[in-house]
């Protein structure tokens, strides 16, 4: 038995920015190591090093457009008053504490009574909030540098790409490792958490992890008609296909790009 936890329209946003975020990485990381056969080889499928920029420009615009699409989407079910209490993404005091009993859990404590949302899941959401901004502001004042200029101090240009590049390694380097490791590598997640490919989790673990949602649900009347049969085997096979391709890909970047750090021209 499994429990809902995402919309269609939730799943789409996360699939595009699955698809945007990885041409993003592998675009940029063969500009920034355009002088090394990792980044050549990065290069190669979209033309080479030209095409890159192109290719990473454009992507670029359509993150930004989906990025709005997003907070209109979430303002709008705020506004309509779907979302109960426990339902928001606003981080809260209780967050901080479930953090540090969730370590001591780690440590042989009691397992934290999470919510819908637990701080890991609220940070993942929130931290592409400020990479957007960052990158996407960033990405817009390298767009077209010449222009920049002309209402800038050409110095400012450089800063952009430094603080692009920095925000960008991190981004890349926290996707790659944390979230990818969280969900693949947990127990109940190995080989690859279903969650944002059908849409629901499983209810037994939920009952675990996630009990008060699961009591704030029974109280409401509505756990039932929340819970779901098993995904169709070849919706599992996709999300083998995409998910752990995506996270192949994103280990590739992290070794060779820490390979091949010394060799970027700075
Ligand atoms: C997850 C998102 C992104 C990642 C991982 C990423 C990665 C990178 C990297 C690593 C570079 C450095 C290239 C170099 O050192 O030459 C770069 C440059 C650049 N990025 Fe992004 N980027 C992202 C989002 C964006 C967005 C949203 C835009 C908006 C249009 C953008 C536009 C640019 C531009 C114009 C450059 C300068 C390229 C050059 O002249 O080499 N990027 N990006």
């Amino acid at each position: 038995m499994r429990i809902r936890r995402f919309t269609p329209v939730q799943k789409t946003f996360h699939l595009l920015l699955i698809a945007t975020f990885l041409t993003q990485s592998v675009t940029g990381m063969a500009r920034m190591y355009s002088t090394t056969l990792f980044g050549q080889v990065l290069g190669a499928p979209f033309g080479g090093y030209e095409n890159c920029l192109a290719v990473h420009k454009v992507v670029g615009l359509a993150m930004i457009v989906l990025f709005a699409c997003h907070v209109i989407y979430a303002l709008f079910l705020v506004l309509v008053g779907k979302l109960e209490k426990g339902d928001s993404l606003i981080p809260a005091l209780r967050d901080f504490k479930e953090f540090f009993s969730h370590l001591r859990w780690m440590l042989g404590g009691r397992l934290p009574e999470f919510e819908r949302w637990a701080y890991w899941e609220k940070f993942d959401y929130w931290a592409v909030f400020w990479g957007m901004v960052l990158l996407g502001r960033t990405g817009i004042m390298l767009y077209n540098p010449v222009e920049t200029a002309r209402f800038m101090d050409g110095s400012e240009l450089n800063i952009a790409l430094w603080m692009h590049r920095l925000e960008a390694v991190l981004a890349m380097g926290y996707i790659f490792l944390v979230h990818f490791g969280v969900v693949v590598l947990r127990k109940h997640s190995f080989p690859m958490d279903q969650a944002m490919w059908g849409g629901n989790a499983d209810y037994e673990m939920m009952k675990l992890e996630k009990p008060e949602w699961i009591a704030r649900l029974r109280a409401g009347g509505r756990l039932d008609g929340l819970l779901v049969k098993e995904s169709a085997p070849v919706l599992t096979a996709f999300s083998y296909l995409v998910g752990l391709g995506g996270v192949s890909l994103g280990v590739y970047l992290i070794i060779g790009g820490l390979i091949n750090a010394r060799l970027v021209p700075w």
